[in-house]
């Protein structure tokens, strides 16, 4: 099965099902990943990917852009989703996150834009900390996050949907425009069109479009091609590249395992809110353990 043929279902649901319960470690019969203290360990396996070691972590992290480090956050107290995350992306990095249902990825995005308490653990742009820190504070930073779901305002126009974008610095709305339409320039042909009677796809444009107003310097992407058809799926994924390469930082989390991984320079698996394995997109594709755990049919029908 080719990667085409995997996204016929048209949406995450196709890769939802590759990645499902009876695919994943939570299976009694599927050996965990085991987290290694010592990257000597992790550097002795024959496999391309690289066991996630806090060790190695902070060794590869340094100085970059975007650093998470042993964070634990949830939605109720006493229960946390993320159990001691670490996560990092450079500058210019695409970044993808892919892992079963539940493992934690949007509450990971979410937790970075401080819509998820953090209980322990820190987040630091440019080496700066901004664990906990609101949204509002986050955005004017250059952080921008695109969730998942009613990620446009549906009953304004594309044109007031970007303004939305950029409003604490109106006099900067033409030159944000023009780069946003450069990018997407169908937005510009329907800027007078209300948002709620698009395309999924070319909502998910403006919904991206907003968040690049601000000039972000990393953008979080909560599973861009959830829900659009499979031509629509390559477009936001040729999108998503097309951003990165402006010089954007971006931070992709997506059920499209296969997909995420082929375009991003570097990948995490996340598993039960921890970074399970991290290395670079091609490599986690093509290995066997990754395959065999978190890509399932998806990865196995190679
Ligand atoms: N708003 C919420 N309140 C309570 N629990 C939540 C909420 N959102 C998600 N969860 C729980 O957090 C866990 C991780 O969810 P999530 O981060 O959405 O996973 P993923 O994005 O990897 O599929 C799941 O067990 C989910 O039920
Ligand atoms: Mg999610």
């Amino acid at each position: 099965m080719s990667g085409e043929e995997v996204d016929e279902g048209g949406s995450a649901g196709g890769a939802e099902r590759a990645d499902g319960p009876t695919e994943t470690p939570s299976d009694p019969d599927v050996p965990r990943p085991v987290f290694v203290a010592d990257p000597e360990a992790a550097a002795a396996s024959e496999s391309a990917m690289e066991v996630c070691s806090r060790r190695g972590h902070v060794a590869a992290a340094g100085e970059a852009l975007l650093r998470v480090d042993e964070v634990v956050a949830g939605y109720l107290p006493g229960v946390s989703i993320l159990n001691g995350t670490d996560l990092y992306a450079d500058e210019g990095e695409l970044v993808g996150i892919i892992g079963p249902n539940g493992a934690g990825k949007s509450t990971l995005l979410k937790a970075i834009f401080g819509l998820v308490g953090i209980s322990s653990g820190l987040v630091r742009l440019r080496g700066e900390e901004i664990t906990n820190h609101k949204a509002h504070q986050l955005v004017p930073r250059g952080v921008g996050f695109v969730p998942q779901t009613d990620n446009v305002f549906p009953s304004l126009t594309v044109l007031e949907n970007l303004e939305m974008g950029v409003f604490l610095r109106p006099k900067r709305f033409r030159e944000r425009f023009d780069f946003v339409a450069g990018l997407f320039p169908v937005l510009a042909e329907r800027r007078s069109q209300r948002a709620g009677s698009l395309s999924g796809g070319e909502r998910q444009m403006v919904a991206m479009g907003r968040a690049l107003m601000m000039e972000p310097s990393v953008l979080l992407l909560d599973e861009p091609s959830a829900g659009l058809s499979p031509s629509m799926q390559d477009e936001v994924f040729f999108n998503t590249k097309q951003i990165n390469q402006t010089g954007v930082t971006v931070v992709m989390v997506e059920q499209n395992a296969r997909r995420c991984l082929q375009i991003c320079d570097r990948g995490y698996v996340l598993d039960q809110g921890r970074s399970a394995y991290t290395g670079p997109g091609a490599g986690l594709i093509d290995d066997p353990k990754v395959v065999e755990l978190y890509l399932g049919t998806l990865g196995r029908a190679r």
